[in-house]
């Protein structure tokens, strides 16, 4: 069994590492802070116990568990290593130095990938000599509750080493999908208007958030609402994933960020974390009732849900993923109630269409133009899925 190195000891870095860990794996972590590898340590033991306790692991397994990780302050500690994960901070040139050292101390024939959410896989592979052993393998947080992985080869990845990182990573027990190298990959490309959409129609004043949230989990089956998700996430995590997207799809007016979240984030109102988000959590605060016009929640969610499925048929016609894929990616990746592609079929592909083309007609904006490729579907009576 191949031994895994993973740079970067941060929230992403400890769950794949621990992920492998439970593997079998025998795993070498390096972070540059010697604070950051200390905490991991502790906080791997910390998590192991509470499986313990719960009685969803063995303690022998545990303390297997931890002795497979090993935690160094150089590099050069994960020379033995068949797969690297980095998962740095998201910083283009912290990442290239990063892989373009690693070359240097890692073998020939070691795959090296990167857990960026945002960053391009050919960018990061343009540091090293083999670009052909780059690969995006992207987990989600917290990385060993998630199911999903989207695995993402850019132009120059080796077919081989697109495999066995598959097969590798399905070993572990986790749903992978072969996503193309583009802005967002498949989740956090089709998810964006659940949050936009929404955010859009508050400050449109079609509703308050407690409404809005109310309507997507009442009538869409979502667990979360969009505001308190978003509150959850975090928004300077949160908008800059929005910022990142819309520039990388050059500013397609599909992915525009809100205004409102943007100033959240600059007063520095980040959500929970910080006690006030779109609602408050400070002590003694009171969270606001939902109205209980029926009528408006259906109105709300039948945009919002429309949106994702246009961004999802849209995944499909740019070849991102399979339409399969990218039901699974939204259901395992992000807990959606179905997958979107699933639900068009569903609701009627020309049902769909009819919404996203009075939204069209109605603003004039290209954030609403229908997909071609529902267009072509609704015209020749198919389905994604459905026969
Ligand atoms: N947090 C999420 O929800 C999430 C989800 C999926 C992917 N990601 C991606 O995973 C990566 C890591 O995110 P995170 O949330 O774990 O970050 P984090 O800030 O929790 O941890 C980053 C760690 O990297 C270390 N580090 C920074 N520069 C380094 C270097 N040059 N060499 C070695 N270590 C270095 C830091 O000391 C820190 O411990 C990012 O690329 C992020 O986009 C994050």
């Amino acid at each position: 069994m191949m031994d895994i190195g993973v740079v970067g000891a941060g929230a992403m870095g400890n769950g794949i590492a621990q992920v492998a860990a439970q593997s079998g794996h025998t795993v070498y972590v390096y972070d540059t802070r010697a604070e950051a590898l200390e905490g991991a340590r502790k906080k791997l033991v910390s998590i192991l116990n509470r499986l313990v306790e719960k009685g969803r692991m063995e303690q022998g397994e545990a303390d297997a568990v931890a002795g497979r990780v090993h935690y160094v302050d150089h590099l050069q500690g994960l020379k033995s290593v068949g797969l690297v994960i980095e998962a740095i901070i998201e910083n283009l040139d912290a990442k290239k130095s990063v892989f373009e050292n690693l070359e240097k101390v890692v073998s020939e024939d070691a795959i090296l990938a990167s857990n960026t959410s945002s960053l391009s896989i050919a960018s990061i592979s343009s540091a090293v000599q083999k670009p052909e052993r780059v690969i995006g393998i992207h987990f989600f947080n917290p990385a060993p509750l998630m199911p999903l992985v989207e695995i993402v080869p850019s132009l120059m990845t080796d077919r081989k080493v697109t495999q066995t990182s598959v097969e590798l990573i399905d070993s572990w027990k986790k749903v992978t999908v072969v996503a193309k190298d583009t802005p967002g990959f498949i989740v956090n490309r089709v998810a964006r208007p659940f949050y936009s959409e929404s955010i859009k129609m508050y400050e449109e004043g079609v509703a308050d958030p407690a409404t809005i949230d109310h309507a997507l989990k009442s009538v869409g089956g979502f667990r979360m609402g969009p505001f308190e998700l978003t509150d959850l996430i975090g928004h300077d995590v949160n908008y800059v994933v929005t910022e990142t997207v819309w520039e990388a799809f050059f500013y397609d007016p599909r992915f525009k960020p809100s205004i409102s979240q943007k100033r959240l984030m600059e007063g520095k109102m980040l959500g929970r974390k910080t006690g006030r988000g779109w609602f408050d959590y400070r002590e003694g605060a009171e969270k606001p009732e939902p109205n209980n016009n029926t009528a408006l929640h259906r109105e709300i969610a039948d945009r919002v849900i429309a949106m994702l499925i246009n961004e999802a048929a849209d995944a499909v016609l740019m070849g991102i993923a399979s339409a399969k894929d990218i039901d699974l990616a939204m259901t395992k990746g992000v807990n959606y109630p179905k997958g979107l592609l699933a639900w068009a079929d569903d609701i009627g592909i020309d049902t769909v269409l009819g919404r996203l083309e009075s939204l069209f007609e109605e603003y004039g904006d290209d954030r609403y133009r229908p997909c071609v490729l529902l267009k072509r579907m609704a015209k020749a009576g198919e389905n994604f899925f459905k026969d």
